[in-house]
């Protein structure tokens, strides 16, 4: 039994190494594709105020986000001409590495309380 919780524990966490995303990988495919072209300087500097500021935010929610652009148009997806050209070239293992570099960057977005 305790070799069975000992393997659980393990399992869970490598799983969630994975999950994590690899933040130096992530920064390699983020000048690859060049996301700051438009989300700009440190991701906190987007080129128009109508692009979204990256740097800082919560990694789950990019993911979450560049999984739903690929979906594209219909249930659970995201349809934007601009970002589902970006990460048609993107596996699932891609988002979260961005994610996860993009999430590590300091952030210029206030919590107000
Ligand atoms: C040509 C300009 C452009 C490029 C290049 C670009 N983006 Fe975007 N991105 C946008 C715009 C515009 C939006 C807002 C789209 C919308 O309203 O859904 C956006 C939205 C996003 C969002 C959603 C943020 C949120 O808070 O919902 C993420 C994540 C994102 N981009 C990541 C990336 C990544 C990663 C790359 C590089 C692979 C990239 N973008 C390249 C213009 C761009």
């Amino acid at each position: 039994m305790k070799k069975m919780i000992a393997a659980l524990f393990f399992g869970a966490m490598s799983m969630s190494a994975v999950a994590a995303g690899n933040v130096a990988n992530g920064e390699a495919l983020a000048k690859k594709y060049n996301c700051a072209a438009c989300h700009g300087a440190d991701y906190n500097k987007p080129i128009d105020p109508s692009y979204p500021k990256l740097a800082g935010q919560h990694a789950d929610y990019l993911k979450q986000a560049l999984v739903a652009y690929k979906r594209g148009a219909g249930p659970h997806g995201r349809n934007n001409p601009i970002m589902t050209g970006q990460v048609q070239p993107l596996s699932n293992a891609d988002m979260a590495d961005i994610a996860a570099y993009l999430h590590s960057l300091p952030s210029g977005l206030v919590l107000k309380r």
